[in-house]
């Protein structure tokens, strides 16, 4: 089939911070900022903004949108084991490549997962991992099929999709719809997009817009239901009035 002939070809891909990341020929795009780099805009973007405004929580469930190489995942433990924290962490991460997840294994992954390698085998063996802290489950298809199934409700959402210029369908505000409604109501959203068109679709769907800062990378945005102190917000209503133009995506367009 063309998709699945496509989708297995990637090259691997050496980023500026040191560490590998996959180019896709299929979204012709690389997995991660080539520039900023797979661990560091990981940490930088979603694991430490993420973390840092939910510190108060024992108990997290994250919503990983999409698995790919695992890098938020895997980020996300290789911090908390760094920082010491006893937080429990419950990780969905929706992927359609069963492929590249289950080669996963042999992956030259940067030393700071050293520690968690054998988490690396399990994820790559089964799609699955547990332990007294950490649950990890692969959600295989459709993100946007998988997504309305989910149960839990969900404290962070990690938004690492290829661009909405590439992968628009999990960018429009039917897909936040969808991802909203299994949201707890002060759930928060990071991603590296700080398009108008998303910020807008993430607006039409209660999420307060926040500029986030990280040091020696381009700003990123942070999205929550409620009201956080310590980040830029965005009024969005001025916005529009600004930029009259700017519509959020609509899955009537793909
Ligand atoms: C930019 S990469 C994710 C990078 C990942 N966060 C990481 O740290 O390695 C996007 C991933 O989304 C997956 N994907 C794209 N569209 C999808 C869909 N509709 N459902 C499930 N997975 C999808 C791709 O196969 C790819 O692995």
């Amino acid at each position: 089939m063309y998709n699945e002939t496509i989708r297995a070809e990637k090259k691997i891909v050496l980023c500026e911070d040191g560490t590998n990341t996959l180019y896709s020929k299929e979204f012709d795009e690389p997995y991660h900022s080539t520039k900023d780099g797979a661990l560091h805009e990981s940490l930088e973007k979603h694991v430490k903004p993420a973390l840092v405004f939910t510190k108060n929580k024992r108990q997290l469930t994250i919503l990983d949108i999409c698995f790919g190489l695992g890098y938020n995942t895997f980020a996300t433990l290789y911090y908390i084991k760094k920082q010491n924290l006893s937080t429990q962490v419950h990780i969905l991460s929706p992927e359609f490549d069963e492929e590249l997840v289950r080669s996963l294994h042999t992956f030259d992954y940067p030393p700071e997962f050293e520690n968690i390698k054998y988490i690396i085998k399990a994820i790559s063996q089964d799609l699955c991992y547990e332990d007294e802290q950490f649950k990890i489950e692969i959600l295989l298809g459709d993100a946007r099929k998988s997504i309305p199934k989910i149960k839990e409700k969900i404290d962070i959402i990690y938004q690492d999709a290829f661009s909405p210029a590439h992968n628009p369908l999990l960018w429009t505000r039917e897909y936040f719809k969808d991802v909203r409604a299994i949201c707890k109501e002060d759930a928060l959203l990071t991603t590296y997009s700080t398009a108008a068109a998303i910020r807008l679709g993430l607006y039409e769907n209660d999420f307060l817009i926040f500029v986030h800062r990280a040091q020696m990378m381009r700003y990123s945005t942070v999205a929550s239901l409620k009201m956080l102190e310590d980040l830029e917000y965005i009024d969005m209503e001025l916005k529009k009035v600004r930029n009259t133009e700017a519509k959020s995506m609509k899955d009537r367009d793909y």
